[in-house]
């Protein structure tokens, strides 16, 4: 259903930008609830959800794309 072939650089219009966020969302619940709860996107700041991820990276395994998707929906909230 989620587009796989998403424009990551330029997201032109905000059916777009909302359809990286659900791809953002649906990998982070996916690939960052196995070892334990999610955390709320407003626990942590932008950076410090950069350093989370990198550091989260290779414990699941996912690729810089896709940690650049969860990043876009974890720090998109108000
Ligand atoms: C293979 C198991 C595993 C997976 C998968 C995993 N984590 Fe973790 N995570 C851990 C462990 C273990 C800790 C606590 C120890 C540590 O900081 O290394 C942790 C801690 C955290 C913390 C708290 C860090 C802190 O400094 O308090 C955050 C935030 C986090 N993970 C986010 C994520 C995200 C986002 C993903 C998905 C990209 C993810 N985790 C996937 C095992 C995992």
């Amino acid at each position: 259903m989620v587009a796989v072939n998403l424009c990551i650089s330029h997201p032109s219009s905000i059916a777009e930008q909302q359809e990286r966020l659900l791809a953002g969302r649906k990998l982070y619940v996916d690939h960052c609830s196995g070892c334990h709860n999610l955390h709320f996107p407003k626990e942590y700041t932008e950076d410090q959800w950069k350093s989370n991820l990198d550091e989260m990276q290779v414990k699941a395994k996912i690729t810089d794309d896709q940690k650049q998707l969860i990043l876009d929906y974890l720090t998109a909230q108000p």
